[in-house]
């Protein structure tokens, strides 16, 4: 089958977009750090809204609880690309610089944490509290083991 022009330039652009490095989707290095800030201060902000349902200090709602967690895991597949060469200490983050030094320590917490945030909306969406709240735990011990070696507290 031949594939009409158009089709074939769109799937050339595809491809070549899924190549490009992280470095070249950020105009400035400002920009990624001011992206990634934003992508943790979202998980920050549905890990708080998660927090009284996981305390016992707010009645579990598994709808509200469902809606939170899915997206603290679309959230958690942001910020790492935006971890761009050379963005330490640029613009007052909070980044340290062993994250370019240790990258494949890195980038593990950042999968492991990945997979804590999709174990967290699959327990809040089965409606069973107490495999949300041990998810919860999990996830939040994620973000904090990362923070303890890779952000400046
Ligand atoms: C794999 C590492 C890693 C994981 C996992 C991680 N973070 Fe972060 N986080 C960082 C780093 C590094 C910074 C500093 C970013 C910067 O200043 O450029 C940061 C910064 C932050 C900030 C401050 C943002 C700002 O505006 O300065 C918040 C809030 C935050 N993280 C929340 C979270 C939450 C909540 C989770 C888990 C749901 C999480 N993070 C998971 C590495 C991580």
């Amino acid at each position: 089958m031949k594939l009409k022009p158009c089709v074939a330039a769109t799937s050339t652009l595809l491809v070549l977009a899924a190549a490009l490095p992280a470095a070249a989707q950020f105009s400035r290095p400002e920009s990624a750090v001011k992206y990634r800030k934003a992508a943790m201060t979202m998980m920050g902000n549905h890990m708080g809204r998660l927090g009284g349902m996981a305390k016992g200090s707010v009645a579990f709602d598994a709808n509200v609880a469902a809606a939170n967690a899915d997206l603290i895991a679309t959230l958690s597949k942001l910020p790492y690309a935006a971890f761009v060469e050379g963005t330490a200490g640029t613009d007052k983050g909070s980044a340290k610089a062993n994250i370019w030094t240790e990258r494949a320590k890195f980038d593990e917490a950042a999968r492991l944490f990945q997979n804590e945030a999709s174990r967290l909306a699959a327990a809040a969406r089965s409606g069973n509290v107490d495999q949300f709240k041990s998810a919860f735990g999990n996830t939040s011990k994620a973000c904090d083991s990362c923070h303890d070696s890779f952000q400046n507290q």
